[in-house]
């Protein structure tokens, strides 16, 4: 079998319809009969659209016997090799199709067995058959898009001077910490529990048992996790390369079973150095309102699938957001309208409280209907890294808040002054010597700087209008998932 001349179907679809021999290699989507013509229509996942194969059974082609066998085997599913006539397609929709002179059934796929025989399966159906799921109309079109945006985010910082960075996977920080790493070690739990079982049986007490893991023995020395952010080794390269992003898959135990959370998910992670909070702002709107118009002009085919069949007049919202300057708004300022507006909220908005999601998307969609940045939250409910006001009780930190999603992006300037993070450190009851080379970067050359990040399954969310992060993300991982 000789593959070498493989075309893309989104490369056939718009040559010229002149006649000329191509070979199509793809999926069946589905097979109909009528009088004596046969159409087969077959899909690569290049783009949504699936070319058409007609079958004359009037032909005098040599091959007809053939094709009729392999027709018998051609359901939904099957994988074909076919050749035949790139010609004007008279049906509507369609500007072209294939005059089919000859098929061969690379791989069948059996009525009773496949189970995307039939069409209309629900979304949370397909996630039990992730391995299966790209073959859909919606879940090929998310992949698409999940891979044009990476390559927007990418153009985006490549056009601004920014270099790409790669953090590490395994670390020995907690970058926000909350307390929702996930652990990785080579120490044999079950020893571990054994041992503490038999000196629980001498009568050791509770607490003395944590010291029964010897971290020094663990493969690092020392505990370690996954990363929930990248952005204090970015910060790192950011007071040296002056911008810097990373694009990598983050890590957090929180046991939120959400549409919003996922365990895994990537993060883009802009740093700059000599960026203040404003100019931390500033970038943060050009990049959404880039993205969004990235989507919006080089991924139309997808994006009028999404608009029609996943959320209705979503290009119009995006468009709208493409081209508005989003709202900017301090915290204390969100609290005061949302004090106002207490009684729609099953959670009462004070100054002080962590923005829920409804507080966050009543901001948005109901009174600023636009993405909103809230900045200046109080240093308490944030992050032990963010610049401190001379207010003594609010932290230079900004969320981007987007509607139908809430926070789209979490960012801030950074503590710059190296006894003011000393301080905050310690306040937190967190160790400065854990964080020695951190606080190195303000010992050595210290500069203002500012980064944010850009949860991007939420983005995802956002473009395609679908309602839950794990129908973005190939395969997803929460709580008591990951299969696959
Ligand atoms: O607001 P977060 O926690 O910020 C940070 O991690 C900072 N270190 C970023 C920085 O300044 N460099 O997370 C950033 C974004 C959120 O706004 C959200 O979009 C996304 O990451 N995110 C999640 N996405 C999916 N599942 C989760 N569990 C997420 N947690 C955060
Ligand atoms: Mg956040």
């Amino acid at each position: 079998m000789n593959f070498m001349k493989a075309i893309l179907i989104k490369d056939i679809l718009v040559s010229n319809p002149d006649g000329h021999e191509v070979q199509i290699l793809g999926w069946v989507r589905t097979k109909r009969d009528s009088k004596n013509l046969c159409f087969i229509q077959v899909n690569d996942g290049s783009c949504f659209a699936s070319i058409q194969l007609t079958f004359d059974r009037d032909s005098n082609n040599p091959n007809n016997d053939n094709i009729e066998e392999q027709l018998k085997k051609i359901t939904t599913g099957a994988s074909v090799k076919a050749t035949g006539k790139l010609i004007p397609s008279p049906a509507s929709g369609q500007a072209v199709e294939v005059s089919l002179e000859n098929i061969e059934v690379l791989g069948e796929a059996p009525v009773d067995s496949y189970p995307l025989q039939k069409k209309g399966h629900s979304i949370e159906f397909l996630r039990e058959i992730g391995h299966l799921r790209p073959r859909t109309n919606i879940i090929g079109a998310a992949a698409r898009m999940r891979s044009q945006m990476a390559y927007a985010i990418h153009t985006f910082f490549n056009e601004r001077g920014f270099q790409y960075f790669n953090a590490p996977i395994i670390t020995t920080s907690d970058c926000e910490g909350a307390g929702e790493m996930f652990q990785v070690t080579t120490l044999d739990l079950e020893k571990i529990a054994a041992t503490g079982i038999k000196a629980g049986a001498k009568g050791m007490a509770e607490e003395k048992a944590a010291n029964l893991v010897d971290y020094s023995k663990d493969f690092f020395g020392k505990k370690a996790s996954l990363t929930v952010s990248g952005q204090l080794q970015a910060e790192t390269y950011a007071t040296a390369l002056s911008r810097v992003y990373t694009f990598g898959p983050t890590f957090r135990a929180e046991n939120s079973n959400t549409p919003r959370h996922l365990a895994e998910f990537w993060m883009i992670e802009p740093e700059m150095a000599f960026f203040e909070l404003e100019d931390n702002m500033d970038l943060a709107e050009e990049f959404v309102r880039y993205l969004l118009n990235w989507a919006l002009t080089k991924c139309s085919e997808d994006m009028k699938f999404f608009n029609e069949r996943v959320q209705k007049g979503l290009i119009d919202t995006l468009t709208h957001v493409a081209n508005s300057d989003f709202a900017r708004v301090s915290y204390t300022d969100a609290i005061t309208q949302l004090e106002k507006n207490n009684d729609k909220f099953e959670f009462k908005a004070y100054w002080g409280c962590d923005l829920q999601t409804e507080h966050e998307r009543y901001l948005t969609e109901e009174i600023y209907k636009k993405p909103v940045m809230v900045y200046d939250y109080p240093k308490e409910i944030k992050a032990f890294y963010m610049k401190q006001n001379p207010d003594g009780k609010t932290v230079r930190a900004v969320d981007v808040l987007v509607p139908g999603i809430g926070e789209l992006i979490g960012g801030s300037e950074r503590e710059a002054d190296y006894d003011k993070l000393v301080a905050r450190i310690q306040e937190l009851g967190m160790k400065p010597e854990d964080y020695w080379w951190y606080l190195e970067l303000r010992k050595f050359g210290t500069v203002p700087h500012s980064g944010f990040g850009l949860g991007f399954e939420r983005l995802l969310r956002y473009v395609t209008g679908l309602g839950n992060l794990r129908d973005v993300i190939p395969f997803p991982r929460a709580p008591k998932q990951a299969e696959f």
